[in-house]
This record gives structure tokens, sequence and C-alpha cells, in this order.
């Protein structure tokens, strides 16, 4: 089956071509259907192959706001959004006449930005006449650690880390997650993209503090782990983000300080250091067979390896998507939809599919 996906939540257009399809775990005795304990629903057992995942991102148009500014963003994938599918589909070598599945992300996001790319694909599969299928954004983040290593051992617990969110989840199997803990109030990379912007660094900060940071002493500012006071599976940043624009002032900080370099290096040490904290605790409640970390903070150098050092002290395998399946991408989109269209077929586009912005 080839697959189209499209990807529109934030700031990123972004649309993917995809081949897979269904197989049965079966030995070379039973028949496809039945497995070696008894009938079976077909499943993914291979991942799908990208044959392209292109991303245009807006960065350049947010940058002078330090964030994203909706109303730009939607009005943004609505000139770009027809090239971007252009330029997947040329790059697969795949006409739209051989398209077999369209996936499209339903939320959560922002509205706008949703509905121009699910207003795209519903078009595409309307006039084509193929399924559609809708895909949650965060399973499509914690999807990117499958597309690499379909065989991840499962019960896993997952940490989605991006610019919307921050969430631990325990996944039974790839399409069913239990939300274990959440930001009560900034995800991680909303924090490192508002003290980047306090300190005009640019737009998005993550990866301007990961560069401005390196070299820099990680222990040299006191920053101590926000804990919630129930001792839940929540996180929380806003505390985090707020003890750094004190310490800013305090130490009068600004881009050319020669401690610069010392302040973001412990700010992301400490950022890094939380979220594994409370993955250490979720793993001492749920006991997984494996560890996932994924969304665009995932990116971060310290953040893999605190997670991997982790991971490697509690004697559990680490899957952590590489650098450009992080961040938004259609790919995952695709993959999630080929996996929820396997488990339950659908012949005709669905029309009423709606966007969700939580
Ligand atoms: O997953 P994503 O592309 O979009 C959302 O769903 O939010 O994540 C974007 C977030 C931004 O906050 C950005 O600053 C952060 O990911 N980010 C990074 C890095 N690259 C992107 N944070 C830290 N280090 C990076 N290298
Ligand atoms: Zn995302």
């Amino acid at each position: 089956m080839f697959v189209l996906a499209i990807e529109t939540s934030c700031d990123e257009t972004s649309a993917a071509v995809l081949r897979g399809g269904a197989s049965h775990r079966t030995s070379a005795e039973t028949s496809p259907g039945t497995c070696d304990e008894g009938p079976c629903p077909p499943a993914l057992t291979a991942a799908p192959e990208i044959l392209s995942n292109i991303v245009l991102s807006q960065d350049e148009i947010h940058a002078p706001y330090g964030g994203v500014v909706p109303e730009l963003a939607s009005r943004q994938h609505i000139k770009t959004i027809t090239a971007i599918v252009d330029e997947s589909l040329s790059r697969a070598g795949v006409g739209l006449h051989a398209i077999d599945l369209y996936a499209v992300t339903q939320g959560p996001g922002l509205i706008g930005s949703l509905l121009v790319g699910l207003s795209f694909a519903k078009g595409l599969a309307y006039y084509f006449k193929k399924p559609l299928v809708g895909v949650d954004h965060l399973a499509a983040h914690l999807e990117a650690a499958f597309l690499e290593n379909p065989d991840v051992p499962l019960p896993a617990l997952g940490l989605l880390v991006s610019g919307g969110h921050t969430s631990l989840f325990h996944l039974e199997n790839p399409l069913s997650h239990k939300l274990l803990g959440r930001t009560r109030d900034d995800a991680a990379g909303e924090a490192l993209d508002k003290v980047a912007k306090f300190l005009g660094l640019g737009y998005p900060g993550g990866p301007v503090i990961e560069r401005l940071a390196n070299g820099g002493n990680a222990g040299k500012f006191p920053f101590g782990i926000p804990r919630t006071k129930d001792r839940s599976l929540d996180f929380s940043f806003s505390g985090l983000k707020t003890a750094a624009l004190k310490l800013i002032r305090e130490h009068k900080i600004s881009r050319e300080s020669p401690s610069l370099a010392d302040f973001l290096a412990s700010f992301e040490e400490i950022v890094a250091r939380s979220l594994v904290d409370n993955v250490r605790q979720a793993a001492d409640e749920v006991h997984p067979h494996s560890l996932i970390l994924c969304g665009g903070v995932a990116r971060n150098r310290r953040l893999r390896t605190r997670f991997q050092e982790f991971a490697r002290g509690s004697g559990l395998p680490a899957f952590i998507p590489s650098p450009k399946l992080c961040t938004d991408n259609a790919a995952m989109v695709g993959a999630v939809a080929l996996r929820k269209f396997i488990r339950r077929p659908v012949a005709a586009p669905d029309l009423d599919l709606d966007a969700y912005p939580r």
C-alpha cells in the first residue's frame, strides 16, 4: 500500500509517502489470519518504508515574534501545502493515482493550521475515492520510535517532550496509550523557547540553547528539580522558567555575557534531569519492558544522553527516534494511519472527520 500523509498541526508543513502493508505473525504451518495461539488480527510486523518525508519549517516567519503566531501559521500552510505534497510525491516517484490511503493529523494543535491539512487531505481522498484516516499528533510522535524499531519490547514507557506537550505514556501496544502524567503548566519545549526569547536568542529556543550551551558548565547555576507536591507523575516547568528569569536578572545575564554558556547548560541540565526523574518514578511504578523518548525536544543531545544513562542503569532498552523523526513530520502520521487502517480497514473517505485543538 502507498500512503500519502499530511501534517500541519503547528508551524511545519509536512507531507510524506510511505509504503507498507499488513502481515500476520504466523509460523510456516499456520494459515494467514491465525497465529500459533489461534485467530489473530492482521498487524504491522515490519515498519513501513519512508519513500519521502518533506518538512518545510516556518521558523523564519515566527522568529521575529519569539513564538508561533497561529494566524500566520495557517496562512503559510495554505501557501505551501500544494508544493510540499507535490514534492513528497515526486521524491517518492509515486503519482496520486497510486495512493491507496490518505493520512492526516486531526489534533491536538493549532485549529487553523490543522484545518488546512485536514481540508487538503479530504479533498484528495474524496476526488480519488480512497480512504482517509485521521491521526492523533501525540500518537504520531510515539510512533516515530516504532518506525525505526518495529520490535520495541512492550509494554513501553514513553516520554513525549515537545513545544506543546510534555507527557508520560504507558504503551500496551503502539495504538493504546495510557496517560500517566503530563505538564500542569508549560511544556518543556515551551520553557526552553520562552527563556531563549527572554534573552533575545531567537526562535525556536531549544536548538539555540543547545548550541550556545555547548562547552558550558552545567553545575554553575543553582536550579532545584521541580516536584509536584503530591509526587504524582505530572510535570511542572513554569516554576523552573520563573527561576531562570530570576537568575538572569540577578546575574545580569545577556547574549553577550561570558557566563551565558554556563547558564544555558545549567538550565538545559535541569530540564533534562527533571524529565528523567519522572521517567524513573514511572518505571518503578509500571515496570515497562522498554523506554521511548520522542517529540521535538528529544533532539536535544543532553536529554538523549541523560535518558540513555538512566536506561542503561535500569537495564531497559531505550528507543529514541533519529533527530529528523523527533520534530513534527508527516512520516510518523502515515505510519499511525497505516496501523489503524490495517486494524480496521475503511472503504470510503470519512468526510465528517474534524480537527480538534486539544
Ligand atoms: O515536536 P515539535 O516539532 O512540535 C510540537 O509538537 O510542539 O517540537 C518543537 C519543540 C520546540 O519547543 C523546540 O524548541 C524544541 O522542540 N526543540 C529542541 C531542540 N530541537 C527542537 N529543544 C531542545 N534541543 C533541541 N535540539
Ligand atoms: Zn509535535
